[in-house]
């Protein structure tokens, strides 16, 4: 790979990355994908190495505070699962501050708050996106939390709601006054969705809108050298990895070996199949064998990894015990490489179609 690329290591922006009170150990982070980055997930990419800051997928503040049992186990953690942060979002301010309050109680060292979903059922609420379109309204309720809680807060939104409304540089600079400890700025506007590629120059305005907090620009970023160039061209502190990260679990080791310069390789198959089978045993050991039917959605992304053939990958897809896992791990050792790998652009589909509709 082309070394001229790498972050200059003498440069301020090199070393742990500090959000607030908080040192992280690299400056590539998780960005939360709702439905797969869940706790036996970010473990197990975590065990890999060279992994920053993983944050859980959103949570709706009002579900927390109920106690909400899909809500609990979104915020369940271990101390293997750290550095992490919990991602709040909803539309009602009290709500909101209640819920920030509560995972401060509850020993959660980070909070950050969700400004860029763009889906309708959050925004049509006023949470999400459509927090962005209101300058006030955002600044006084990031204040409120700022004030609520002692550990750093954090906002993740996107370059603003449609290119009429960029309204993310003034935001992060307002919010940086406010005390937001760092933003993650996904490099699109709502109306945009997943379409188009992201917008570098969008991100180095919101670089440039900040004096001292780190921003951490986030979208398309899909191998080391995307990584790279991303923090180069924008000048960000960090970069956070959702899709990357399930198209390649190992990216973050990937990056770590770059900065160190030690040459790369690819996982083998049995370090693959460590993998799968550290995620399956998590999940399991979570949620039981409501754990195996989670899993299914995984299974054809493992299919393809692996190039295990259908009958197999079948198998592990309807897969209910964890006894039955173990006896289908021994033939997939033996049968992987059968079919021909098409690198799981399968398991992961974003919301499609006119935006207004999702
Ligand atoms: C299926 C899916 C779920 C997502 N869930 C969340 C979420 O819970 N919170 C959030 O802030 N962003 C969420 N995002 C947005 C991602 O974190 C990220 O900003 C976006 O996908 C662009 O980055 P990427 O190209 O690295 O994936 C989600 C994206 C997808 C595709």
């Amino acid at each position: 790979m082309d070394t001229t690329r790498i972050p200059d290591p003498t440069s301020a922006d090199a070393g742990p990355l500090k959000i607030g009170s908080r040192v992280i150990p690299s400056r590539y982070n998780l960005s939360p994908l709702a439905g797969y980055t869940h706790l036996p997930f970010r473990r197990a990419i975590r065990e890999l190495g060279g992994l920053g800051l993983a944050t859980t997928d959103l949570v709706q503040a009002t579900f927390l505070l109920s106690g909400n049992k899909r809500t609990q186990d979104l915020v369940a953690t271990v101390p293997a699962d750290q550095p992490m942060s919990v991602q709040i979002y909803g539309g009602q301010r009290t709500q909101l501050l209640k819920a920030a309050r509560w995972l401060e109680d509850h020993g959660y060292q980070g909070i950050d708050l969700n400004m860029g979903c763009p889906m309708a059922k959050i925004t049509g609420q006023g949470g999400g996106a459509r927090l962005m379109c209101d300058e006030s309204g955002a600044c006084n309720l990031v204040g409120d939390l700022v004030n609520t809680v002692n550990v750093p807060v954090t906002v993740k939104m996107r370059l603003g709601w449609d290119r009429d409304q960029l309204t993310a540089p003034a935001l992060a600079h307002e919010f940086e006054q406010l005390g937001v400890a760092a933003i993650t700025i996904h490099g699109r506007t709502r109306q945009q969705g997943f379409h188009g590629s992201v917008d570098l120059d969008g991100i180095r305005a919101v670089v440039e809108a900040v004096e001292k907090i780190p921003v951490i620009g986030n979208g398309d970023v899909r191998t080391v050298v995307d990584a790279f160039h991303m923090r180069q061209y924008t000048g960000c502190a960090g970069v956070a990895i959702g899709r990357g990260a399930l198209l390649d679990p190992w990216i973050f080791l990937r990056i770590e070996r770059a900065e160190q310069q030690i040459a790369d390789t690819d996982p083998t198959p049995d370090e693959q199949i460590h993998f799968l089978t550290r995620h399956f045993t998590m999940m399991h050991e979570q949620h039981g064998e409501y754990g195996c039917v989670m899993f299914r959605k995984f299974a054809a992304w493992y299919g393809d990894r692996l190039g295990i053939p259908d009958d197999l990958e079948d198998r592990l897809r309807r897969c209910s015990t964890l006894e039955e896992f173990h006896t289908l791990i021994p033939e997939i050792r033996e049968r992987h490489g059968q079919r021909q790998q098409q690198f799981a652009t399968a398991l992961l589909k974003v919301p499609n179609g006119p935006n207004a509709n999702w």
